[in-house]
This record gives C-alpha cells, structure tokens and sequence, in this order.
C-alpha cells in the first residue's frame, strides 16, 4: 500500500479512538470537554499515530495493541498546540486551519483542555483494559513522562520562548529543537515498539536514532514551511516565526543552510532502518512524507 493511503487509514483509525474518549453528555462543564475535542479533532496530520502504528508492526506487532499508545501520543501532542498558540506563548490565531482554541473559546479554558489532554494520555496507557502486560504499560507511562516533560517537550519550549531575539548557536538550535519536537516523535516510535512487547535492545535502539534525526528533521522542515508555504496550506499563520524572530533553522542557516541539513538528516535516518529489508519500508516512507510534506 502507498504511505498515503497507509497515512489516511491511520488517520482514520486514531480519530475513531479520538472521538471515542471524550463525552461531553454527563459532564457538569461541557465547555471544557467541548475544547478538548476542539483540540484534538480538528484536521491533524496524525503524524506521531502513524509513527507509533508503524513502529509497532515493525516490531511484530498489531494496530490494536498500538492504540492506545497512538491516542495517548497525540493527546500529549495536542495539548502542547494548544498551549503554544496561547498568547504568552506563540499568540497565534490560526490552528489546523480554525481559530486557535483561546480564540474559539477563552484563555482559561484552553489552557485547562490542555491539562486535562495531557493527563488523558496517561490514563489512557494505564489503563486496566490494556492489551499489554502491566510491565510493557510502566514501561511505556516512563517513556511518556520522560518525553513529554522537563526533561523532553517541555523543556524545549521554555528553551524557545526564554531565546527570542537572542542569537543560538548550532548546537544549541539542535538542541532545543530535539527536545521540543524530536522527543515526542523519538517516544511515537518507542511506544510502538514497546506496545509490540519488542525486546530487542539493538531492533529498539535503531529506532530511537531514527527518531532523533528524523525529530530534528521535521521540525527544520516546520521552520522551512513557516517561510515557504502559505497560510491557507498550512492551516497555522505563515511567517509567523520571523514577526517573532524565533530561533529557527533558516534563521541560523540561511533556506539553503537548511534544506541541506534536512537532506542530511532525512538521508542518515533511512539508512539506519534500510538493514531492516521490507519491514522497515514502511517507516523509510513515512520519513520521506516528513521531509517533502507541503503542511
Ligand atoms: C506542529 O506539528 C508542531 C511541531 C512540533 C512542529 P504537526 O505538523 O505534526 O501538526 P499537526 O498535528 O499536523 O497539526
Ligand atoms: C512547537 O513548535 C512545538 C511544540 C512542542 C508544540 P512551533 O511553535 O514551531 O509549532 P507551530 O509552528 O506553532 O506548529
Ligand atoms: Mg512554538
Ligand atoms: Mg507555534
Ligand atoms: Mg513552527
């Protein structure tokens, strides 16, 4: 199957399970459960499902043992969208093609869907039901935190926000942007594989490596769009980067610095998983969709 058909059966798939999860029938605010689903349905790529769904069969596994791992991955996901557009955040307006969830409802409630997102993944990998052991599950809860946290996406944004208008160097643009971007996708694929039951030390290790570059990889390509595309493909503000002199890629680099060093990456990243024949092609296309995606 084309990785695009493949991507649309997953987007499919994820957003059946999205829907599922939050009711706002019994709820005594329904403004809130209201803007989560605002922020979790509206038209994302489903980029980090797609990861742990292909991860997971890389490793042996089945879509339904993945699922709850690919919900909660894009639950944390959109969560973080929903914060960065906030004003004392990025103050963008436009989101997946729809006003930004403060704008649609109001600041408190969309910091506080944004909460209830990111504490929604982790009841949802805990769950009692699960199709994994209770080991793989602990397993999996510390891979989220971790990845999500201070330590990984968290941190990466206080890093973004505290160095606008400051000049970074290399290194520490590589830096920021593993940590805000690259560790959610490093953790996509691992949940998958971890769901799989995979045990394999050097079959989980090529991933993670693989995610790290190809983390790095979109989020250089989300800084190239920012200047390349345009509002209506994006779907989020074109240009909104250089009104506020972000830290970013082409920033730094120059376009053609950039679009070189994701070539780079894109390249380094599919040979780490080429060993791997035809289980790994899956994957190899969802990398080529990262790095020639036009939103
Ligand atoms: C945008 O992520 C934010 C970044 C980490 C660069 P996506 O480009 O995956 O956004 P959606 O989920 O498709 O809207
Ligand atoms: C955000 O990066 C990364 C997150 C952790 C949400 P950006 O600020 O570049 O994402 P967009 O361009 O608004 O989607
Ligand atoms: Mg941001
Ligand atoms: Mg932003
Ligand atoms: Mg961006």
């Amino acid at each position: 199957m084309q990785i695009a058909d493949r991507l649309k059966q997953i987007r499919l798939r994820t957003e059946l399970q999205l829907d599922s999860l939050i009711s706002t029938s019994d709820s005594i605010e329904p403004a809130l459960q209201l803007a989560m689903r605002y922020g979790l349905l509206n038209g994302g790529k489903r980029i980090r499902p797609a990861l742990t769904y292909l991860a997971c069969e890389f490793s042996g596994g089945s879509p339904e043992q993945a699922d709850h791992a690919a919900t909660a991955i894009e639950c944390i996901h959109s969560y973080s969208l929903i914060h960065d557009d906030l004003p004392a955040m990025d103050n963008d307006d436009l989101r997946r093609g729809k006003p930004t969830c403060h704008i649609a409802f109001d600041e408190a409630t969309a910091i506080l869907a944004g909460d209830a997102l990111l504490t929604l993944a982790f009841e949802l990998l805990s769950r009692p039901d699960s199709r994994c052991q209770p080991a793989q599950q602990l397993q999996m809860l510390h891979c989220l935190s971790k990845a999500s946290g201070e330590r990984g996406m968290v941190l990466g944004q206080a890093f973004d926000l505290a160095h606008v208008d400051q000049p970074l160097t290399l290194e520490q643009l590589q830096a920021m942007h593993s940590h805000k971007t690259g560790a959610l996708i490093v953790a996509a694929l691992e949940l998958g594989a971890l769901a799989a039951g995979n045990t394999d030390p050097l079959r989980l290790e090529h991933l993670r490596l693989f995610g790290q570059k190809m983390g790095l990889a979109f989020q250089i390509k989300d800084d190239l769009l920012d200047i390349e595309s345009d509002t209506q493909t994006l779907g989020k503000p074109q240009g909104s980067d250089q009104l506020q002199n972000k830290p970013t890629y082409p920033a730094l680099l120059g376009l053609e610095g950039a679009r070189e060093r994701l070539k780079q990456l894109h390249l380094e990243s599919i040979t780490l998983l080429e060993p791997y024949g035809e289980s790994a092609q899956a994957l190899i296309d969802l990398a080529d969709y990262i790095v020639n995606r036009n939103h």
